[in-house]
């Protein structure tokens, strides 16, 4: 078994389909979290799971495994865009996805200054939503037309953010669409540029408009129902589709992708382990430069399994995915990306590489 100061390895756990389904614990993942807390053992959260700040999250996990959790071990789908808060935090952003205050409040908290919702928008321009009837109630109650200049705004948005899973996606596609459209930014414009083939992509998202940031690419993820369900990325998908229609099939929609399984945020979590390796209070009395070995557990091929097999550590630290089937994987199918090593789950799994660390 790996011991306090000589261990070398780490773990880095997927959230949703190895620790918990939905608000229920998977079973033998709270005695795993506390075998390592034990052995001083570094481990981060890595989850493309988000929607409030990383103390709030960590501590909804905690509570849910009944255990005390350090938000410094914790990277969430839009924890990187901590790193674009130099850029764009005193300019206007235009954030989308659960809850329009929830998420204007959390970006605010992490240093966005001037936050617009899709809200917000309906608010200041009444007829932006084609189909209002449903969700009209919500925008009212949580939109802010101070925060544009009516009616259709002088006010210039430099991103859109997509922090969630959007809830009115009829809402949000028109909005973005629009953006993306725009002249600079600017609500209800449109640009001169659009269409014109002798610009690349034909002029489109040639006009100054937002650059655009997902950071969940998670086509799918697991919760209670029996199949997985919509994430983040079946909204980027519908926005992708949308947007080959509104440029007459002339345009790939063009966007900066955080999340797993991409590079940025595998980069992003190997520091933070590093970090959490090296110094954090409560963290284990291991330097971070002795990590060579990264466990990566994981539920989903196509997010933890193929980010980890497909990572290069600037670190020269080995990223192993092991598959649990517990999430969106199914026990004896075929995976898409091949872990390289399955368990049945997160205690089998943990068990598995300390073994094998010997
Ligand atoms: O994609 C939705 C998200 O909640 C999945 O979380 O922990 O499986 O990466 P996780
Ligand atoms: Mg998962």
């Amino acid at each position: 078994m790996s011991s306090t100061k000589d261990s070398t390895v780490a773990f880095a756990f997927d959230i949703d389909g190895v620790l918990v389904k939905g608000k229920k614990p998977i079973p033998g993942a709270r005695e795993t979290i506390q075998l390592l807390q034990g052995l001083r053992i570094p481990f981060i959260f890595l989850t493309n799971g988000g929607g409030h700040t990383e103390e709030a999250h960590v501590a909804k996990l905690g509570q849910r495994l009944d255990l005390t959790l350090g938000a410094k071990q914790f990277v969430q789908s839009h924890t990187p865009f901590l790193d674009l808060v130099p850029k764009y935090g005193e300019k206007t952003v235009l954030v989308l996805g659960g809850l329009g205050q929830q998420i204007r409040d959390l970006a605010h908290a992490y240093g966005f200054k001037n936050v617009v919702t899709s809200s917000d928008i309906m608010a200041a321009c009444e007829h932006v939503h084609p189909f209002p009837e449903m969700t009209r109630d919500h925008h009212s109650e949580h939109g802010r037309s101070s925060s544009l200049d009516t009616p259709l705004g002088s006010t210039q948005i430099a991103a859109i953010l997509v922090w969630t899973s959007p809830r009115d996606w009829c809402l949000d596609l028109q909005v973005a669409t629009d953006l993306l459209l725009s002249d600079a930014g600017v609500i209800g414009t449109r640009s001169p540029a659009n269409g014109d083939d002798a610009l690349p992509n034909s002029g489109f998202q040639r006009g100054g408009q937002p650059e655009l940031f997902f950071c969940n690419p998670d086509f799918e993820w697991s919760t209670e129902h029996e199949h997985p369900r919509f994430a983040q990325g079946a909204f980027r998908e519908a926005l992708k589709g949308v947007w080959r229609q509104a440029t007459g099939g002339r345009a790939e929609l063009e966007y900066n992708l955080l999340g797993k399984p991409t590079a940025a945020t595998y980069r992003y979590g190997e520091r933070v382990l590093r970090e959490y390796a090296a110094g954090a209070p409560d963290a284990p009395s291991q330097r971070a430069s002795a990590i060579d070995t990264v466990y990566m557990v994981g539920d989903n091929p196509e997010s933890d399994i193929v980010g980890a097999n497909s990572y290069q550590s600037p670190h020269g630290i080995a990223w192993k995915s092991i598959l649990v089937e517990t999430g969106v994987y199914k026990a004896n199918s075929v995976p898409s990306h091949k872990p390289y090593h399955t368990a049945p789950n997160v205690a089998a799994a943990v068990e598995w590489a300390l073994k094998r660390e010997g």
